[in-house]
């Protein structure tokens, strides 16, 4: 069975929607930089070991990263799973992980990459927004996109109402893209192309895309 450790940074309702799902993944742990992050007390109820490394007690990006790397080593998971973790990691961390970071990002990228991806869209004026979960390289927001989802932008929408119908998505699309990787079902192009096997099937491109009907 394969393995996972999943970063937070705070509510932590993804890594909530992937314990949920029962993947055939173990969870070896949940990893914090805050202290305080509200997902931690989750994992902990649900009996996954929690650990905290706190971004402040390190004074570059580098010390902090070498910390993470040191304990996630000692877990040795197949993949890390990045789950609201609000840290920019270093270029040298994110290429000793070659495609074993999985992150999430609310938005359909390469739209929208970096903060604040709602007001972005209601700014830019889209008429469909949504998730992406993909691997991570070491372009922010910009590897090789795993799955998406897409909800309409409505006309009354403001920036909470639109975060909570994509995190909906969020919810189901993060435990269906880890459920692929936990079967072996994923592959990637030499052009960094995701691709979906069922057996030795190549599905349909439609399966990597969850679109939801218009509320
Ligand atoms: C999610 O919208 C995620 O896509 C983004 O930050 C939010 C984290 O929410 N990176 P949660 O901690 O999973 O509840």
């Amino acid at each position: 069975m394969k393995s996972i450790v999943i970063l937070i940074s705070g509510r932590g309702s993804n890594m909530e929607a992937i314990l949920g799902a029962n993947l055939s993944m173990a969870v070896k742990a949940v990893i914090s930089n805050r202290p305080n992050a509200a997902g931690l007390g989750i994992a902990a109820a649900r009996g996954v070991p929690t650990a905290v490394i706190d971004h402040r007690q390190y004074p570059s990006r580098e010390g902090f990263d070498a910390a993470l790397a040191e304990l996630i080593d000692a877990l040795a998971p197949d993949y890390i799973v990045l789950a609201g973790f609000m840290r920019v990691l270093t270029d040298a961390f994110v290429l000793s992980y070659p495609r074993r970071i999985i992150n999430i990002h609310p938005s359909l990228l390469p739209a929208f990459p970096g903060l604040h991806t709602h007001r972005q869209a209601l700014l830019a004026g889209v008429k469909i927004h949504g998730c992406s979960v993909h691997l991570v390289t070491p372009a922010l927001d910009h590897g090789p996109i795993i799955a998406q989802a897409a909800v309409p932008v409505l006309a009354g929408d403001d920036e909470r109402a639109l975060a909570e119908r994509v995190l909906a998505q969020e919810h189901r699309l993060y435990p269906a893209a880890l459920g692929w990787l936990a079967d072996g079902r994923i592959s990637v192009t030499e052009t960094g192309v995701v691709r979906l096997r069922a057996a030795n099937v190549l599905l349909p491109a439609e399966e990597q895309c969850l679109v939801n009907p218009r509320e």
